[in-house]
C-alpha cells in the first residue's frame, strides 16, 4: 500500500521572525512564535505532520528547497518580500518540483504596487492571501486535498 503523503514543509522567508515588530494593521501583532503554534494546531487537525524552516537568507532557503524532497511531500511557502523578485528562489522550487501553496498573511493585492508580483506564483498550485493565521488553515487544507 503507498505511504500516506501528509509530510509539509512550512517555509517562512525574510522577515517572518519579526512578525509582531511590524505593521499591526497588516500582521495583527501576532509573534513569530504563536503563528507557528497555530499552524502546527491546524496541521494535527488535519492530520499533517509540519516542519518549520524560517531564514532571513536568500541562500539558505534556496538550498532548504534543494533539500525538500527528502523529507516533505508538500509546501508551505510564505517567503516574505522575496515573494517579489527573488527569481533564485522560484528556479529552486522549479528544481524542488513538490507541490507548493502560496501564502501570504496580509492582502498583498491591497498594498504597494509591488507587492501585487509573484514570481513564484507560477510553481504553486494555488495562492491564499489576506486572511491572517486562518490563511494557512485554507492552505494546509488545499495541500491536503492535492496530495490525496
Ligand atoms: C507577506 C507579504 C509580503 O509582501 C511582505 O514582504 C512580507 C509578508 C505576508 O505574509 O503578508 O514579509 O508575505
Amino acid at each position: 500500500m503507498a505511504r500516506v503523503r501528509n509530510r509539509i514543509s512550512v517555509m517562512h522567508g525574510v522577515n517572518l521572525d519579526a512578525l509582531d515588530r511590524r505593521p499591526a494593521e497588516h500582521y495583527g501583532g501576532l509573534t513569530f512564535t504563536r503563528l507557528e503554534r497555530r499552524i502546527d494546531e491546524f496541521a494535527r487537525g488535519l492530520g499533517l505532520a509540519v516542519q518549520f524552516f524560517q531564514t532571513n537568507f536568500e541562500g539558505e532557503y534556496v538550498e532548504e528547497l534543494h533539500r525538500a524532497t527528502e523529507r516533505s511531500d508538500g509546501l508551505l511557502l510564505n517567503p516574505g518580500a522575496w515573494t517579489h523578485y527573488s527569481w533564485a528562489i522560484r528556479d529552486a522550487l522549479e528544481v524542488c518540483g513538490l507541490p507548493a501553496v502560496e501564502v501570504h498573511l496580509s492582502d498583498v493585492e491591497a498594498r504597494e504596487d509591488f507587492r501585487r508580483v509573484s514570481v513564484i506564483r507560477d510553481h504553486c498550485f494555488t495562492t491564499v492571501s489576506g486572511q491572517g493565521v486562518e490563511g494557512y488553515r485554507v492552505a494546509l487544507e488545499a495541500l491536503k486535498e492535492h496530495l490525496q
